[in-house]
């Protein structure tokens, strides 16, 4: 083998022996460099007749060449099994099981929002919503409690702007005011058969929604749920109210196995007056009385304030708390559980 050849054999063998890009550059340069070996055979050249450098640098031009395309076909392969590793790398593995995405679930109070309104609606109520900032007339005045009545101060809540210097506006502090708001609303469409004695259909409601307060702690959160419920006609009666209302909370809890307690109380849009307890008969809560509601006959000067005869109209209302009805339909001790938005808690009720 001459020596031309054994140059490429050695260029062929540091080439293959190059791990890196890097490696193999700094073996290129050992031949094909600057004072690489071609180079240097160039060099000795000099000292040669013009027909012997003719055939001497043509013979080196070929190992050159040889060099270079060894050192191409190297780059190439180099570059190849790179791509190869990053491929091998970023391969997807499409046995995985996939990423999923979480399934979401209505809030355990509105899931007892919509039980109350199917229970209700099987019964013939409509579903009225009305406004969270409230008129000091909706939520005090027309339902009977006048500036100064003592009943105001239970209900310590938030004012906003609006309104008067002396009645501003208010978060509503019960759904109440969606007795009158809605009454109105009613009565003004029947007018003319109220007049004439035809008489109105019926007022059959429930308003459910937000109120607030300022209270705070385990049992009591500023913002807070209520419904309210309203049956207004020419024989409504107290009877009607019990046996709605144990109806209600029959269906409600899915249980016969309750009775219920109507306790004299106070409302000023009210007259009587009953807070609505109801007592399980078996299970964990069995023997307590639980107020669930307040209700009453609705105040002659409430109904006189819906734009209706009390001497012609007559029925009642009640309001009941759903934060409450789902601590005790699902066994939850702290009230504060529904509004921190925990998911281990909220996940429970999908
Ligand atoms: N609005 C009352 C409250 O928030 C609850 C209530 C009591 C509503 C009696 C009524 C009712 O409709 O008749 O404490």
């Amino acid at each position: 083998m001459n020596e031309l050849d054994a140059l490429v054999d050695s260029a062929r063998a540091g080439f293959a022996q190059a791990a890196t890009p890097a490696d193999l550059e700094n073996t290129k340069a050992q031949f094909l460099g600057k004072s690489g070996r071609i180079t240097e055979l160039m060099k000795g050249m000099a000292a040669l007749s013009v027909d012997e450098k003719k055939s001497r640098g043509a013979a080196i031009n070929q190992a050159k060449q040889a060099i270079e395309a060894a050192l191409t076909a190297r780059r190439q392969a180099l570059a190849d099994a790179e791509l190869e590793v990053q491929l091998k790398a970023e391969a997807l593995d499409v046995t995985l099981p996939g990423r999923q995405r979480g399934q979401g679930g209505l809030h355990p109070v509105s899931l007892t929002l919509e039980r109350i309104e199917a229970i209700f609606g099987s019964m013939g109520f409509e579903v009225a919503e009305g406004p969270e900032i409230e008129s000091d007339w909706f939520n005090f005045t027309a339902l009977n409690t006048p500036e100064d009545h003592p009943a105001r101060s239970m209900h310590d809540t938030f004012y906003v702007e609006g309104g008067s210097d002396k009645a501003p506006n208010l978060l509503r502090t019960h759904t109440s005011p969606m007795q009158i708001r809605h009454a109105v609303q009613h009565v003004k469409r029947h007018r003319a058969a109220i007049d004439n004695g035809t008489g109105m259909p019926e007022i059959r409601v429930i308003a459910p929604g937000r109120t607030y307060r300022v209270d705070s702690d385990a049992t009591h959160s500023p913002m807070f749920h209520q419904c309210e419920g309203l049956w207004i006609g020419e024989n409504v009666s107290f009877k009607d109210l019990k046996y709605v209302f144990t109806d209600f909370c029959r269906t409600f809890f899915e249980s016969e196995d309750l009775v219920l307690r109507f306790r004299p109380s106070f409302f000023p849009f009210t007259e009587p007056s009953a807070e609505i307890d109801i007592q399980f008969q078996s299970g964990p809560l069995a023997g307590r009385w639980l107020e669930v509601a307040g209700s009453g006959q609705v105040h002659p000067n409430v109904v006189r304030n819906m734009g209706l005869d009390p001497e012609r109209y007559i029925g009642f209302a009640f309001g009941m708390g759903p934060d409450r009805l789902t601590m005790l339909r699902y066994g939850v001790n702290d009230l504060r559980l529904f509004f921190d938005g925990d998911i281990r808690f909220l996940s429970q009720f999908r």
